[in-house]
């Protein structure tokens, strides 16, 4: 055994296996034979025809699954009909409920997940576990927003209907989600055929979707043959559209089969992209480029780097550089925690690839490959470099899907971009250069639907993703990705999807469970004493003057007590605020948003609380329920707006164009509403905390108990001390403090005329941001109204960025 000294000279990695063992207990649990998941459950396999899936780092059987067949794609769509029309009706939040539960239950099993992704898959556990799990919870979260904001950021738009989806085996779970996410968000029910390769992710996630409460229907997984489940369910009259991932030769016999059927398609196909190294790249960061271009997922990457197009004058030096990274890759077991690179995904693909090498290598290409020997057991295949391409050889024109690499030099830009262009594909493309102008100006002359500068394979749910030219069409993720799976009401009466618009959402059921405890009261027991204290800088804290307000319920009797706050409290807690505001605002805007839907989860496991803490005051249980409900659904709408209250690029003349990105404003005080004290506090709270301010809040002063209440869900909600502070007290003695203070930065006063004009009239100073009510009624209640764009306006200012682009 080696000693401590001794690994600290040679750094030689000790072995860190990942256990299989409750991936194969999951099998084992399936007995080892899994059917097809329709309307909530795996359908019987006794006396069927099974495929088999074989795990690529050992070459032995795995488990197996169904051989579909076309009735089996007729009961699928007839389940995912039945169940369309009440998962539409569930409404935007109802879904978007939904769609969060999923990406809850993929964090909680990530690990169950990725473990199987890499046993069928071969990709490293490395791979599987940071990259492929999390853009699926990302994936799932980003469009629970999407779902929320469908009614006020789509409007007059509706679902397609039954969706079928067809996915390949390169990233089997994120190609799912790619495909799962903003078809279940827009309302549509869905069909889907895994790769033969590797079915079983697809068949986990829809057995722990249905765990999660997705309901029956809304997700099912048929597997099988392409040529037959594929085909199928390409030809069914009852689905409505065709999402498909997969080689370009396919797409195009789906979009020979679906010509002027009235099906909805987009194809994401193929690609050859090129990774275009211009003489002044930082070398040692594009070496590592490669490494994530090219051999990541052993190089089964649609959009791959494939061909390096490298400048003259530095392209021996980087072939040395990659010569010497390849002999550090390591390759092996992709369950062991330190591995590089895993194995392929089957024998055919692999020779596939060896035949493509050998026939670059009889056109006249050099074939470099490390010294170290690949595995022995599985289908590994080593990373390759090819060298002395013809631009019109096999290297450089077919998709080779492996971890294999075509060189090629360039003199000039215009060379460059001529290469890059060489292609009958146009998925995506990196430029590697130091020098922005040179960058900018080579980005929008490449003919491809993604360009990443000076990094590669870069992914993420906000951003649209898809292929220009044979590359297929259509776009996955962000605003972009949602229109393929929304028709126009009014116009497009294509499809077969009659659907009526949702009602207004409601979920009586939960509803009623919730107000089932309101008005309950225990034994006549004298209730615990409880100092409403402050809330400033993430602690409860005593007002400054230890002195407390009463708080009168309906018929005048005292119901509570709140801290009276005095001008200090109010200095206290902007400072907080401050100390807070430069690290949430630095944050990511994901990041953001987790935090709110978690306060939206907090806030309702305690619903019967605050339902019975809002009919003291109002009297009205039903109504109290409806706000509580609204409130948990405003606090989605902000997660959900967080990463999608983007900026704008204004198409400013001369060689530029210009980002308009949204800043937080900063410290911003907010004095909200006396009606609907909880809600009328969160539609304040969640877009300043969305957009990444901090808030110095006064509460509702006819009801404050809602505010001092929510102190404690506040601390399990992971909001960081600071970015929330509540001062409850008299308005008089709080608001011309706030107002007039001058390390706020923006203050919104939701009260009267004469308090409006205070605000103003103390603002002056520094001349901060205003935003007042005039005494004019706000209804809470309503989304469009009291939610989104005006709030996330008021909560932010835009910085215009000007960048060279184009010629
Ligand atoms: P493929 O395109 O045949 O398979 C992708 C999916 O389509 C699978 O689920 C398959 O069952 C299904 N399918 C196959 N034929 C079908 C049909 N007639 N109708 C409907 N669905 C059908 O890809 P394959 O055979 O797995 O790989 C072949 C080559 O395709 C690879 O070597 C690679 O070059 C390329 N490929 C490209 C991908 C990409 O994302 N760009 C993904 C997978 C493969």
């Amino acid at each position: 055994m080696s000693k401590v000294a001794e690994i600290f000279q040679t750094l030689e990695y000790g072995p860190a296996p990942e256990s299989a063992e409750r991936a194969h207990e999951w099998l084992r649990a399936h007995g080892g034979a899994l059917g097809h998941f329709i309307h909530g459950a795996f359908t019987p396999v006794e006396g069927r025809e099974l495929l088999e899936t074989s795990n690529p780092a050992t070459g032995r059987p795995l488990a197996r699954v169904l051989r579909g067949s076309a009735e089996d794609v007729d009961q699928a769509i007839a389940a995912a009909r039945s169940a369309q029309p009440a998962w539409w009706a569930l409404g935007p939040h109802g879904r978007a409920r939904h769609l969060y539960a999923l990406a809850r239950q993929v964090q909680r099993q990530g690990r169950l997940l990725a473990v199987l992704e890499t046993l069928d898959n071969g990709k490293p556990l490395r791979e599987s576990r940071d990259v492929d799990v999390p853009l699926v919870a990302r994936h799932l979260y980003h469009h629970a927003g999407w779902a929320q904001l469908m009614e006020s950021e789509l409007p007059g738009y509706g679902p397609l209907g039954v969706v079928g989806q067809i996915i390949p085996w390169d990233f089997p779970l994120l190609m799912l989600a790619w495909k799962v996410a903003p078809a279940l968000a827009m309302g549509n029910t869905v069909v889907l055929k895994p790769a033969e390769f590797t079915p079983l992710t697809a068949l986990l996630f829809a057995e722990l979707a249905h765990e999660a409460g997705l309901p029956a229907g809304v997700l099912n997984v048929v597997c099988g043959d392409g040529a037959l489940v594929g085909a199928a369910l390409v030809a069914h009259p009852g689905v409505d559209k065709i999402a498909f991932t997969g080689s370009t030769e396919v797409g195009r016999s789906i979009r020979e089969a679906t010509a002027g059927s009235g099906k909805r398609l987009s194809l994401e196909l193929g690609g050859k992209s090129p990774f275009i190294v211009f003489e002044d790249a930082d070398l040692d960061s594009v070496v590592e480029g490669v490494v994530d271009a090219i051999w990541f997922n052993q190089g089964q990457v649609c959009c791959a780097g494939s061909r390096i197009l490298a400048q003259e004058g530095i392209a021996e030096a980087l072939q040395r550089k990659l010569r010497a990274r390849m002999e550090t890759l390591r390759m092996g077991d992709p369950l062991e925690k330190t591995v590089d690179m895993g194995a392929i995904v089957a024998p055919v693909q692999r020779e596939r690839i060896r035949a493509l090498v050998e026939r670059g290598r009889a056109e006249g290409a050099q074939i470099w490959q490390p010294s170290w020997a690949v595995p022995g057991e599985g289908w590994f295949y080593p990373p390759t470099l090819c060298t002395g391409c013809a631009p019109a050889g096999n290297l450089a024109q077919v998709e080779i899907f492996g971890p294999v690499v075509a060189m090629m030099t360039f003199r000039t830009p215009a060379e460059a971009v001529e290469l890059a262009n060489n292609t009958r594909y146009g998925l995506a493309a990196s430029v590697w250069s130091e020098n922005i102008n040179l960058a900018l100006d080579v980005t929008p002359k490449v003919k491809a639907g993604t360009v990443w500068i000076n990094c590669s394979n870069v992914f993420d749910a906000a951003s649209g993703f898809g292929g220009y030219r044979e590359s297929g069409f259509g776009r996955e993720g962000g605003l972009e990705g949602l229109w393929e799976y929304v028709r126009r009401e009014d116009v497009d009466t294509g499809g077969r999807g009659a659907f009526a618009r949702a009602p207004r959402r409601r979920s009586r059921k939960a509803g009623r469970a919730l107000r089932k405890g309101v008005g309950r009261r225990g034994p006549a027991l004298p209730p615990v004493d409880r100092t409403a204290k402050l809330y400033v800088g993430g602690r409860q804290v005593r007002p400054d003057g230890d002195t407390s307000l009463p708080v009168l319920g309906l018929d005048g009797a005292v119901v509570g007590e709140v801290g009276r706050g005095s001008r200090k409290d109010v200095r206290n807690a902007v400072e907080a605020a401050r100390k807070a505001q430069a690290g949430w605002g630095a944050r990511s805007a994901h990041n953001r948003a987790q935090v709110l839907y978690y306060l939206a989860e907090n806030l309702a496991a305690r619903g019967e609380e605050f339902i019975t803490r809002l009919a003291v005051f109002s009297g009205d249980a039903e109504d109290a329920a409806a706000e509580l409900d609204a409130t948990v659904s405003r606090l989605f709408s902000y997660a959900a707006w967080a990463d999608k209250w983007d900026g704008r690029i204004h198409a400013t003349p001369y060689r530029s164009v210009t980002l308009a990105m949204n800043e937080p404003l900063g410290v911003v005080g907010g004095v909200c509403p006396d009606e609907r004290p909880l809600l009328g506090l969160v539609s304040l709270l969640a877009p300043l905390a969305a957009t990444g301010n901090a808030a110095v809040l006064i509460p509702s002063r006819t009801a404050p108990l809602l505010a001092t209440d929510l102190y404690q869900v506040l601390d399990t909600s992971d909001v960081p001390g600071g970015v929330v502070n509540l001062v409850t007290g008299l308005e008089d003695e709080l608001v011309p403090t706030l107002a007039a203070h001058d390390d706020v930065d923006g203050i919104w006063y939701f009260g009267s005329a004469e308090g409006s004009a205070t605000v103003e009239g103390a603002s002056i100073g520094n001349l901060k941001r205003t935003w007042v009510s005039y005494g004019k009624p706000m209804d809470w209640m309503s989304e469009s109204r009291s939610g989104g764009h005006e709030f996330l306006r008021e909560a932010t200012q835009v910085k215009n960025i000007w960048i060279p682009y184009g010629e």
